[in-house]
């Protein structure tokens, strides 16, 4: 199988092409290196089986080129955190919306199956507790620059869904819910990065809000696992599903807990959304999966609990001081 990974410098699609190289797959990665990075590829750089194209998604050139040339698209290329897109409005939309056309427009004319990562923050601001694929989409005022995020993926999900539709396109739609593990960066607002590299240099850990709000991780094998084996399952061919862990923790608790596990000195200190943010910010109080879609399809369970992922991270922290 020949696999082009949109994205594929940036944490989780850095995994996802060692894992496609791992079990035979030719993969081509394409990055702009926006946020991610050459040296998340150094495992696999050297593999006759591996290629890199450091170029935009925005080309239709080479999108039309590189999707040609390959069999399925894994297609993880976006703006992607909280702090980037507020930071980046224009260029996230952009790259969000036209780029996904672009991917769908070239693989509907070669008739190549997709693999879209949504994302857990298209279900909005919604309080329904476990969040299923069907539940509704409670999104804020578009003044409130975090929800071009959730409307921009939600928009990739719907052109997804048209191009099955009306044109038979093959394609898989994964909303993954945070996702963790080595090489994931802090700089955009990403909690656990940030929470112990903090931890680590004895800092006060910083809760954006009162620590409250539940949130759930699923680490980066999971999440991989999972995308490989929707992409290889027939029945899941124009279907969504939820992809993340259904255990949920406080923010708090979790400060708590990487303070506890790194052994640090570190006090927590909370930081008003605002100031953290933008004036207006809105965050969802609670965010976790009902994952009972992707277990009846595909036998589905995350194998890490959040213990384990934080020993991971912090170990890669420590090794990498990154
Ligand atoms: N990490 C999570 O918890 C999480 C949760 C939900 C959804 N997702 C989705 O998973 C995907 C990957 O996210 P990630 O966490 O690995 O983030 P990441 O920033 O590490 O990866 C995104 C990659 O896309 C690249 N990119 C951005 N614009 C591009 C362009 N125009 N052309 C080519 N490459 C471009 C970046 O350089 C980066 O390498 C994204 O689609 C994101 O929306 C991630």
């Amino acid at each position: 199988m020949k696999a082009l990974v949109t994205g594929g410098a940036g944490f989780i699609g850095s995994h996802l092409a060692e894992a496609l190289i791992k079990r035979g797959d030719e993969v081509v990665v394409i990055d702009d290196l926006s946020t991610g990075n050459r040296r998340n590829l150094s495992e696999i750089s050297e593999d006759k089986k591996f290629s890199f194209v450091e170029g935009t998604i925005l080309s239709e050139k080479l999108m039309g080129e590189l999707i040609k040339g390959c069999e399925v698209i894994y297609h993880l290329a976006a703006a992607v955190g909280v702090k980037f897109v507020i930071d980046n409005p224009v260029r996230s939309i952009e790259v969000n919306v036209k780029g996904t056309e672009i991917v769908l427009e070239f693989a509907s004319k070669f008739k190549r199956k997709v693999f879209l990562s949504s994302t857990s923050e298209v279900y909005g601001k919604t309080e329904d507790g476990f969040f299923k694929e069907d539940s509704d989409r409670v999104v804020g005022a578009t003044t409130i620059g975090r929800w071009s995020y959730s409307c921009s993926k939600a928009l990739d999900e719907f052109l997804c869904l048209a191009y099955y539709r009306e044109k038979e396109l093959p394609v898989v739609i994964g909303r993954l819910f945070n996702t963790c593990g080595p090489r994931q960066t802090g700089k955009y607002g990403m909690v656990i990065p940030r929470f112990v590299k903090q931890a680590l240099s004895n800092e006060p850990v910083t809760i954006y809000g009162d620590g409250k709000q539940t949130r759930s991780f699923c680490y980066i094998e999971d999440t991989v696992r999972a995308i490989i084996s929707l992409v290889e399952e027939p029945k899941a061919i124009g279907e969504i599903f939820n992809i993340g862990s259904e255990t949920a923790t406080t923010i708090e608790d979790l400060a708590r807990k990487v303070i506890k596990l790194t052994g640090s000195n570190s006090d927590i200190i909370y930081i008003p959304y605002e100031e953290a943010y933008e004036k207006g910010f809105e965050d969802m109080r609670h965010r976790v999966p009902d994952t009972g879609k992707i277990h009846s399809l595909i036998g589905y369970k995350p194998h890490y609990n959040l213990d384990m992922i934080l020993e991971k991270v912090i170990e890669y922290f420590r090794k990498t001081r990154a």
